[in-house]
């Protein structure tokens, strides 16, 4: 889908960060009985420190369900995350997102089209009643309604291998979806063996695979990834091992395998912030993640030496577009009584992805 982000005042392009920063903060003030802010550890500093929560995607998608008293939901994260918000809240609520450009490009991985036309392909080689469809959050709220109508469950960073677990209590096999490595990961810790996972080629008659190959998969993974995360690799790893025996590397799942595999933890961005908060003063890290998150890290624990596991700055440019001027700007006309910018899932969808979500929150 593409959105269309109109052009915010021009008197905001050209206020300072101070003044834009002391502008959020009163109309914050303004606002505050109606407002709630949830922003994703991804954001820039300048608009995390407006936030009122803030977490991985488990813990922004349990905020807002749990947040009914609240009318304006404002969203620092990617489009995917203010479409969860909006099914999980209240009619009487508007989920925002400051800029209509922040969207996940492994979520437009995975269109309806593209997966509903290879859940008819494995139809015609296997009993799709004994499939089990996952989605990552980290797609269309098409994609979850579809999962939600065929028995299936979304799944997060934090609990995939949980989520995988029940997928494959009630089916013979798991279809999964957008996140191959995410996918892939998971898999393997649970024991599931090499040959027993097969990749999902979009655009290829049967994603690539030989009947057989299909008829004998436990999991079956879409071959959708992360710009972001792709960007480690194995030689990172390699490099921190042969430059300091002490260091500790931990990695989101969304990295390849061969990267989790030499890791010492992997998790989601939320789990990674307890890793490394608790561990005791002088401890050494090496984290694949984006940088923004890594950065931060390095500032609230400067009794800890905490580096990006890759020399280059593995950044969200998506995430990166919510930027202090589209707050203010969204801020300024929820003064005036103006919701811009509202994501909303058309209620049919909605109806059949909250069921995939709240499987999940069940799960
Ligand atoms: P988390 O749920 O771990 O925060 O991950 C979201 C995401 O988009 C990572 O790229
Ligand atoms: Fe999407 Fe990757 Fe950005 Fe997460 S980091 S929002 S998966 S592009």
């Amino acid at each position: 889908m593409v959105l269309q982000q109109v052009d915010i005042r021009s008197e905001l392009y050209s206020q300072s960060e101070d003044i834009l920063a002391e502008r959020i903060a009163a109309r914050k003030k303004e606002l505050a009985e109606k407002l709630l802010i949830l922003c994703h550890h991804y954001q820039q500093e300048s608009v995390y420190k407006f936030a009122d929560m803030t977490g991985d995607s488990l813990k922004l998608a349990k905020h807002a369900a749990a947040c009914n008293d609240k009318p304006y939901i404002v969203f620092c994260g990617v489009h995917f995350m203010a479409e969860s918000a909006d099914i999980l809240t209240g009619d009487n609520q508007a989920v925002i997102l400051p800029d209509l450009r922040a969207g996940c490009p492994m979520a437009d991985m995975a269109t309806f089209d593209e997966v509903s036309w290879a859940w008819k392909e494995l139809n015609g080689v296997t009993d799709v009643d004994r499939i089990i469809p996952v989605t990552y959050v980290n797609s269309s709220a098409a994609i979850k309604a579809f999962v939600g109508e065929r028995g299936g469950s979304v799944c997060t960073s934090s609990n995939a291998e949980r989520v995988l677990t029940w997928a494959l209590e009630r089916g013979e096999k798991v279809f999964f979806f957008p996140d191959e490595h995410l996918g892939r990961n998971s898999a393997i810790a649970l024991g599931i063996k090499p040959e027993e996972i097969v990749l999902w080629n979009r655009d290829e008659y049967l994603g690539g695979n030989k009947a057989e190959a299909i008829k004998r998969a436990k999991a079956i993974l879409w071959n959708g990834y992360c710009t972001v995360h792709m960007q480690f690799n194995a030689a990172h790893v390699r490099m921190w091992r042969e430059r300091d025996q002490d260091i500790r590397i931990m990695v989101h799942p969304e990295c390849t395998h061969e990267v989790l595999a030499g890791a010492d933890l992997y998790g989601s961005t939320e789990n990674i912030i307890k890793a490394v908060s608790s561990s005791p003063p002088g401890s050494k890290w090496a984290i694949g993640t984006e940088i923004n998150l890594v950065n931060r890290l390095a500032r609230l624990n400067p009794d800890k030496e905490i580096h990006s596991l890759s020399p280059f700055q593995c950044l969200c440019s998506t995430m990166y577009r919510i930027k202090p001027k589209y707050l203010l700007w969204i801020l300024d006309n929820l003064v005036k009584g103006e919701v811009r910018n509202q994501i909303t899932v058309d209620p049919d969808t909605a109806k059949l992805a909250k069921i995939a979500l709240d499987r999940m929150l069940e799960i």
